[in-house]
């Protein structure tokens, strides 16, 4: 069956590791199929609904393109565009939100954590950012939304409000519902300092994440410094589940190296933590590297990032605003 991938990504910058390996990984992957048509976006709609300073938006936006290609996208295989340059999604996002319902929103565990104790002062669009969610992969009548972990809950009322406008208008199947395609193990990396909470580009210690531009030496810093216990290296699975910074420096060893979780166990079972360090630190090297400085190269060259999303933007409009014209059909505009 022809699988039509849709997923996004935020323009807010610091691009880290727990991106790369929850979902640009698997992008690639999908890409690489050529039975799939993919579309990917640089989501620069839901990025504003924090604060955004316009130069860095701007520059954010370009190297958002660069890492998607650093990291092995093709652009001549999958659309690459960005969100705010399709009237479309602004426009579905404002008629899916007439369908979302209050109750089913005030579920959603990201805005409670990003809008924090003082909701009053949090945007309306913190809270209203699954419904453009929900606008951006129904546009494309996607199949398949490859996300990390935390996306979860967002893909769920994805679903939920597709039913309801079908349901609600007699348009069998007009939305099509799609499947998360969230990886079974290392869809969540953890931070670097706290195993307990999500590696994020919006932790303002930088030593708590691998940032996809990191140089070799961050690298071998960011590792020597991460947070362990003080045990020496586990012997079984059961023993990850209290020991949290083990089982994530273990889940990003084993994600990299395309190893369970047992086998690297295994490997490095009875030695200590700073000989496991060093060998990590090598395969984020080995890794992490050519892609960093790949996205350095690019970002030399905006005219070629540019040109990449305008062509995007062309093929992506094409099929976002035939739908919206049925959708307007359907609502009787
Ligand atoms: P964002 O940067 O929030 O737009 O996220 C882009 C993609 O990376 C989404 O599919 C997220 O689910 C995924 N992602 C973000 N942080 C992590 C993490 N710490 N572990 C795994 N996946 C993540
Ligand atoms: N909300 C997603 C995130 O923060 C980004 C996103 C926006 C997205 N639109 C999407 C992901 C559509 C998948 C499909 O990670």
């Amino acid at each position: 069956m022809e699988k039509k991938i849709f997923s996004g990504v935020q323009p807010t910058g610091n691009l880290h590791l727990g991106n790369y390996l929850g979902a640009i990984k698997n992008f690639v992957q999908l890409n690489n199929d050529k039975k799939n048509k993919c579309v990917f976006c640089v989501v620069d709609l839901h990025a504003i609904t924090v604060y955004q300073n316009p130069k860095e938006l701007k520059d954010n936006i370009l190297e958002t393109v660069a890492t998607f290609i650093a990291s092995g996208i093709d652009p001549k295989k999958s659309i690459i565009f960005n969100q705010s340059q399709v009237s479309a999604h602004s426009e579905a996002a404002w008629i899916l939100s007439c369908i979302a319902r209050m109750g089913w929103l005030n579920r959603m565990t990201q805005f409670k954590e990003k809008a924090g104790k003082d909701k009053e002062k949090a945007s309306i669009g913190l809270y209203s950012y699954p419904v453009l969610m929900a606008a951006d992969i129904l546009l494309y009548d996607s199949t398949h939304v490859p996300v990390g972990d935390d996306q979860k809950q967002h893909l769920e009322l994805c679903r939920d409000i597709a039913q309801r406008f079908n349901n609600d208008f007699g348009a069998e199947s007009f939305f099509k519902i799609p499947e998360p395609l969230i990886q079974k193990e290392f869809s969540r990396i953890m931070s670097l300092k706290d195993g307990t909470k999500k590696m994020s580009k919006s932790e303002i210690s930088d030593l708590s994440r691998i940032n996809l531009t990191d140089g070799k030496d961050q690298i071998i810093n960011k590792i020597k410094k991460a947070r362990t216990d003080t045990l020496p290296m586990p012997s079984n699975v059961q023993e990850l589940d209290s020991r949290p910074e083990a089982k994530n420096l273990i889940g990003i060893y084993s994600s990299l190296c395309g190893i369970s979780t047992d086998n690297s166990i295994q490997q490095f079972s009875g030695k200590n933590f700073s000989q496991f360090k060093e060998i990590l630190s090598q395969i984020l090297i080995e890794k992490i590297i050519p892609i960093s400085s790949e996205i350095k190269k690019l970002l030399n060259e905006r005219d070629y990032l540019t040109k990449i999303l305008s062509e995007g933007c062309k093929k992506a409009d094409e099929i976002a605003s035939k739908k919206i014209k049925k959708i307007h059909e359907i609502l009787g505009f």
